[in-house]
This record gives structure tokens, C-alpha cells and sequence, in this order.
């Protein structure tokens, strides 16, 4: 291994012990968590019994909630990420801050592909991804780290 390696590969664990430590400093917001408890019970989840709340906060302060809703045709479930987006987007919200996305046992809901695309479209750089399992700890990712290349138009 080169020494250009080993300083990129101790960059990466410093890089990671920092996104960490955040996380145990800060944890997920108080608010959202809260609201995402409260609504656990009404995700729709028959078939896998993973019942995921998301949280969304925009620029102004609006919250905007979703639970994954599945369906008999599986193809046609809606992660909890999608129904809190385009719920706050019919409400005219563009702008946002950050997104708690919340299930009360493992594995964490880090979210698919397919939302992290819906969500970067309205991601001007700086959007907030929250990722708690019920009584377990608060991860914190910048959406960018989660979808570095987004596709867009
Ligand atoms: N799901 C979400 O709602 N969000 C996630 O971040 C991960 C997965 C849902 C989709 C489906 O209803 C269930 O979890 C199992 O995949």
C-alpha cells in the first residue's frame, strides 16, 4: 500500500468517527422523533410487518408525515419516505431541512434508492437524513452521502 493510500484511508476513518461522534452528540431531532412514535402504529404493513414513519421538515418549519403503505401487488408498496415527499410537496413545500425516518425494530431504515432519488430533487445541498430504530441510536447522513451522483435533468 502506497502512503497516498494510507493518508485517503485515515482521512475515511477520521471522516467516520466525526460523522459518528455527531450522531452521539446530537442524536435525531427531539420533534420529529416524537411525531414519528405517535404515528408508528398507522404504517400499513401487512406482508413484511416493518412498519416505517418519515418525518419531513421543510425550510419553514412545516412538518410533513408519511407511513410505508403496502399492497397486495407488492410492486405497488410506497416507502413511508415518498408518501411524507409528495404529501409536503402537495402542500406546496419545495424547501427542506431534514428527514427522520423512523421504524421501531431492525433493521434501520435507511432509505431505498428509489427515495433518495425523489428526495434529491429537492435537495439544494444541505438536506438531512435521520435514520432511528426505536430505542437504539440516531445515525445522521447528509443526503449527497447517501446518493452522491442523483440523476437529474
Ligand atoms: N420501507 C420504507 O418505507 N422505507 C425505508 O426506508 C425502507 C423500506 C418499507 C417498504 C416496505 O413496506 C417495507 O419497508 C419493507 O421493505
Amino acid at each position: 500500500m502506497g502512503e497516498g493510500d494510507a493518508c485517503v484511508k485515515a482521512i475515511r476513518f477520521c471522516s467516520t468517527i466525526l460523522m459518528r461522534w455527531e450522531v452521539l452528540v446530537l442524536g435525531c431531532p427531539e420533534d420529529l422523533l416524537s411525531l414519528a412514535t405517535t404515528y408508528v402504529d398507522n404504517a400499513y404493513a401487512p406482508y413484511s410487518g416493518y412498519r416505517v414513519v418519515a418525518v419531513l421538515r421543510d425550510v419553514h418549519d412545516r412538518v410533513f408525515v408519511g407511513v410505508n403503505v403496502e399492497n397486495p401487488s407488492y410492486g405497488l408498496t410506497v416507502c413511508a419516505e415518498r408518501v411524507a415527499l409528495f404529501s409536503a410537496v402537495t402542500a406546496g413545500a419545495r424547501r427542506f431541512k431534514e428527514i427522520l425516518v423512523y421504524t421501531s425494530k431492525p433493521p434501520p431504515p435507511i432509505p431505498c434508492g428509489a427515495c433518495l432519488q425523489a428526495l434529491s430533487a429537492f435537495d439544494e445541498g444541505g438536506l438531512r437524513v435521520y435514520v432511528h430504530v426505536g430505542g437504539g441510536l440516531c445515525e445522521s447522513f447528509a443526503l449527497a452521502e447517501l446518493l452522491p451522483r442523483p440523476f437529474r435533468l
